[in-house]
């Protein structure tokens, strides 16, 4: 295995990834940031330079586990401090299993400012992929709002409430195209034959089969990903491989990834089109564009069709028929313990909190403290944090109605946590309602840090504890980190406590974890080792590196 060190330096600077001018955060002058390559049980090293000036910062690994390092997950508030203007903080882990994943910034809503790249961990060498292909290609799908992550951020807490809107855009690896005739808009803000916005172009040779790794890291939109006139049959999923199934689109979540081969047997006299769709809510969104380039015809070539428009937005069996389609491969399955230790249902509620609207779980609405947990867990700083553990069950949960609106929309903020005890099974029954608005639910994808869990089963409607976990899956399920909640649905998944430490379990969309949507796990956190000092600084920690 070997080391593998990168330096990064993360700043702003003025992009137009979709022909709009705005101000973008860079890793080494580049969003989306470099790629890390690296081969199962390397260590990375990055040494990440803080120069956004007046902002901290703290970067994310998005899928790897951090076994044995879990104050590098990157975190903010709750594996560490942020990092501070003129600070360089260095990241170390290994990656332990081959596969696709991500990273992102994990402090306030800066991912959706442009702070985001893959990781693509190889097999050791010797041994192979259950499947075959000619080349590997890396590819983020994103969504993109003009305005800056405050005016967000600042909408979302203000009362009345400023909802964020549709994203303008949708970026396919950093680009896409915002109209800029659009009434409004300065001319010198928007300039649509910017090298920087012209579409992204996929070249493929006649014949060859490629191995297409797509991430989604969307701030909001879940998506539909396709390539005209291409089948595509998928692989791996969150870094496991999936009993292969073949699509014509591809619905993808904010914080999934997912391998894909395609092969280029179609007419290669000319060039085809690879689309992006905001689907799952009703939306002004454009569809994003990149072109699937047929090598010799000039790349910039556009094809000579309408580019395909998709499935309809609320096309929900479809989604839900390829969340049921992902299983794991037969020769990589991870055998699942048949029973578990502990259950928690997870309500998602919508709510109210002093006027102003929240994403609520047990209705409790999430907020992170001033002390990272792991810190406060390790040295016994309980005063940081309510003790009080949120309920596993709420009260009255056989009584609760997903269907309406909640009938006491109220619900409390706190930043109490789940302690697990070491080395448990435990299952999280995902329980959607309905939204402050009558006939509304919305999908969300939840990210578990530190795991991968076994998905076990979907349903719709409400989760009934005595018949449904008689039918999981508990013969070949996938295992993910991210997944997605159905409308007025549930997931049921599980997991093993046995990474010593405290892990982030959240709704990816940026601004429903900001709106309160997460909870947090600690495990074993009297196992870990020395914390390094590098991660203290705020709050409560001050103390230890200030004696
Ligand atoms: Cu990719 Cu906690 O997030
Ligand atoms: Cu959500």
């Amino acid at each position: 295995a070997r080391i593998r060190h990168y330096k990064w330096e993360v700043k702003y600077e003025f992009k137009s990834p979709d022909c709009y001018k705005k101000l973008v955060i860079t890793v080494n002058g580049r969003s989306p940031g470099p790629t890390i390559l690296a081969q199962q049980g390397d260590t990375i090293v990055v040494d990440v330079k803080n120069s956004l000036v007046t902002e901290n910062v703290a970067i994310h690994w998005h899928g790897i586990r951090q076994i044995g390092s879990p104050w590098a997950d990157g975190t903010e508030g709750v594996s560490q401090c942020p990092i501070l203007p003129g600070d360089t903080f260095r990241y170390k882990f290994v990656v332990d299993r081959a596969g696709t994943y991500l990273y992102h910034a994990h402090y306030g809503m800066q991912r959706e400012a442009g702070l985001y790249g893959s990781i693509r961990v190889a097999l050791p060498v010797g041994e192979t992929e259950p499947f075959s292909y000619d080349y590997d290609r890396s590819i983020i799908l994103n969504d993109w709002y003009h305005k800056s992550t405050y005016e967000q951020a600042a909408g979302l807490s203000s009362i009345p409430f400023v909802w964020v809107g549709d994203p303008q855009s949708l970026l396919i690896q950093g680009r896409g195209r915002f109209n800029c005739s659009t009434p409004g808009i300065a001319a010198d803000v928007c300039n649509a034959t910017n090298p920087e916005c012209s579409p992204y172009v996929f070249t493929v040779v006649p014949g060859k089969t490629y191995r297409l790794r797509i991430g989604s890291l969307t701030a909001l939109a879940a998506l539909s990903f396709e390539i005209e006139g291409h089948n595509m049959t998928v692989v791996e999923a969150d870094g496991h491989y999936v009993e292969p199934f073949v699509v014509k689109n591809l619905f993808i979540y904010s914080g999934e990834t997912y391998s894909v081969l395609v092969t280029a047997n179609q007419d290669p006299s000319r060039n085809y089109w690879a689309v992006t769709k905001m689907v799952s809510r009703n939306n002004t969104t454009p569809n994003g564009l990149a072109i699937f380039n047929y090598y010799p015809n000039h790349p910039t070539r556009s094809p000579p069709t309408v580019p395909p428009s998709g499935p309809l937005w609320n096309d929900v069996q479809s989604r839900v028929n390829q969340s049921l389609a992902i299983k794991s491969h037969p020769n990589y399955i991870h055998p699942v313990p048949k029973t578990s230790d502990r259950v928690i249902i997870l309500l998602n509620t919508q709510n109210r909190i002093n006027g102003s609207v929240k994403w609520s779980i047990n209705n409790v609405s999430f907020t992170l403290p001033h002390t990272p947990y792991l810190v406060a867990l390790k040295h016994n700083l309980l005063h940081t944090f309510e003790q009080t553990p949120p309920p596993d069950v709420i009260n009255g949960y056989e009584k609760y109605d997903i269907n309406v609106v909640a009938p006491n929309v109220n619900a409390t903020s706190s930043n109490s946590i789940y302690r697990l005890k070491f080395n448990t099974t435990v299952d999280i029954i995902l329980q959607n309602a309905n939204t402050l608005n009558v006939n509304n639910s919305e999908t969300h994808p939840w990210h578990l840090h530190g795991h991968d869990f076994w998905v076990l089963g979907y349903g719709s409607g409400k989760f009934n504890a005595s018949e449904d976990p008689k039918r999981y899956n508990l013969v070949n399920p996938i295992m993910k980190n991210t997944v997605p909640v159905h409308l007025y649905g549930w997931t049921a998944l599980r997991f093993v406590a046995d990474n010593p430490g405290v892990w982030a379990f959240h709704c990816h969309i940026e601004s429903h974890f900001y709106m309160g949507m997460g909870a947090v796990f600690e495990e074993g956190v009297e196992k870990v080792a020395k914390l390094p000092s590098s991660i203290m600084g705020c709050g409560d920690t001050k103390r230890f590196i200030r004696p």
